[in-house]
């Protein structure tokens, strides 16, 4: 990864490659935003004139470069562009965070570059530092032909004031491990199909909780049949990979609350004997990437030494046709003994993930938070950047969305209307897996709801639009595996350790 440091060295005098300096839509052009103050003297005081005639506005994801006269130690100026004016020149965390995105994935082939951004206090040092870090993201592991790109900018400089410096340590260590762990999902979820299947899925975790401290535990096909895991068991066994349940156990011996975060994780969706038509089994690889977001979230609760108990459940299947494969109207006895019959085998994550919820609930968690590409209906409901947030209690779903927010991540709640079972009740078993069509992001949470032991409190997140990003990169968005809910798990424990969730 790209390396970071901070320092209250002057933009001008640091040698590096590139000086990076934020650039603001002003009512007559572009203004230069604070940290620029040195690069601009350098310029003579005609950096946002050159900037402007250079054809900068300071629109969000603008990116200029100028080349630097004498007087910096930097070859070249980037100027990024931050959005609206701010008035007292404070720059909102997520404005900076995609104007280091951008500079990051701009001077890609860059050895060293400075951040001359607005980094007032540590908030935005964390931000500038995680944004870079994120937009040098790229996942090349799989070129040979030598378009392997530019490499990652090898290293980034923050430059903070007085107040910035403060507390640097901690901002640029959570950067580092939010990073960190982003990308390691990122590239759990850009890592093709025929590499990444339950079993490798499971070696990863074991490999990650080895390295950073964490008790894992692997069911295989064996094991799950033992405990009677049947959703998990229904789904995986169309494939010739078998599939996993992996508990990843973080504890913190001051820790007053223990969450649970269920992972949804399909190493690949064709649908089962519902195949997918056509032009919807390209990018299904991605449909594992709950389940990467929560091994991401408890590995960075280590790292970041949170004083709370975070239990990861990755419940990993390959949903595939075939003569074993589980057929529109079979039922399945789930983890726990409930039976849900089979109408749609596309429908097949709240089935892994109602056994991995059951399972997560015996061990009396003071909450469950779930995540998953669960619907197409979400991504219709809520569009591509923002996941829904479900829950039966209206007060801990307004929490987590709140925490998501104040993460950088776009969540919006949704409800869950009683009026949606029905519509799966089954004639033979207790439930079905599919109801209405209307509204099937709701009914896939009012299916999950009904997993979870009572007294438990719940929230179900469906990242089904924003965890796999089709469109051309933006701010620290690469193209692929985004990293979606990591951070917003991440909060969550912060809050659960500061005693700020239930
Ligand atoms: N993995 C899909 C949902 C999905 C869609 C994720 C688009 C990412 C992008 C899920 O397993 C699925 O197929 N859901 C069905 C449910 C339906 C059959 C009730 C859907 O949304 O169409
Ligand atoms: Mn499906
Ligand atoms: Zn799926």
């Amino acid at each position: 990864m790209t390396a970071l440091s901070v320092s209250t060295s002057s933009a001008a005098s640091l040698r590096v490659d590139a000086v990076v300096v934020g650039i603001a839509k002003g009512d007559k052009g572009p203004v230069l935003a604070p940290g620029a103050e040195s690069v601009a003297e350098a310029f003579g005081g005609r950096l946002a004139e050159v900037l402007a005639t250079l054809g900068a506005t300071g629109a969000e994801g603008e990116a200029v470069k100028v080349p630097a006269p004498a007087g910096l130690k930097a070859g070249v100026v980037l100027a990024v562009g931050l959005g609206d004016a701010a008035e007292d020149g404070a720059y909102g965390p997520e404005a900076l965070r995609r104007a280091a995105g951008v500079a990051a994935r701009t001077l890609a082939g860059t050895g060293k570059a400075a951040l001359a951004l607005p980094a007032v206090g540590p908030a935005e040092v964390e931000a500038a530092a995680l944004g870079g870090l994120l937009g040098a993201y790229a996942f090349t592991a799989y070129r040979t032909d030598g378009r392997n790109g530019k490499a990652p900018v090898g290293e980034l400089v923050v430059l903070a004031g007085r107040k910035g410096q403060k507390d640097a340590k901690a901002a640029v260590e959570r950067a580092t491990v939010l990073a960190g762990e982003m990308n390691r999902a990122r590239d759990l979820v850009n890592t093709p199909s025929n590499d990444l299947h339950p079993k490798s899925f499971a070696a990863a975790a074991q490999a990650a909780g080895k390295e950073y401290g964490l008790k894992v535990e692997v069911l295989d096909e064996k094991a799950l049949a033992k405990g009677s895991y049947g959703g998990i068991l229904g789904v995986g066994q169309g494939s010739a990979n078998p599939p996993r349940l992996v508990k990843v156990a973080y504890t913190h011996p001051k820790a007053k609350t223990t969450l649970a975060f269920v992972g949804k994780g399909i190493t690949y969706d064709s649908g089962g004997i519902s195949l997918k038509p056509a032009g919807h089994n390209e990018t299904m690889k991605c449909d594992m990437s709950g389940a990467a977001a929560v091994l991401a979230a408890v590995v960075a609760a280590s790292r970041l030494g949170l004083a709370v108990n975070v239990t990861g459940w990755l419940a990993l299947a390959e949903n595939m046709p075939s003569g074993s494969a589980t057929r529109p109207g079979d039922v399945l006895r789930m983890y726990g003994g409930r039976t849900v019959e089979v109408l749609n085998t596309d429908a097949e994550g709240r089935l892994v993930l109602a056994d991995a919820i059951v399972r997560a609930g015996e061990e009396g968690p003071d909450a469950i938070v779930d995540v998953a590409t669960l619907t197409g209906a979400m991504v219709l409901a809520l569009g591509t950047r923002t996941f829904g947030v479900m829950s039966d209690r209206d007060a801990f779903r307004d929490r987590v969305v709140d925490a998501a927010g104040r993460a950088g991540e776009q969540a919006w709640p949704m409800p869950l209307p009683a009026e949606l079972r029905k519509g799966m009740d089954s004639a033979v078993a207790d439930i079905a897996n599919m109801g209405e069509r209307m509204g099937g992001g709701l009914v896939a949470g009012l299916f999950l709801k009904e997993f979870v032991a009572e007294g438990i409190a719940w929230a179900h997140l469906d990242i089904a639009g924003p965890a796999f990003h089709e469109g051309q990169p933006y701010g620290y968005t690469p193209k692929g595996g985004t990293g979606s809910a990591v951070r917003t798990l991440v909060q969550l424990a912060e809050d659960a350790a500061a005693g700020a969730l239930l």
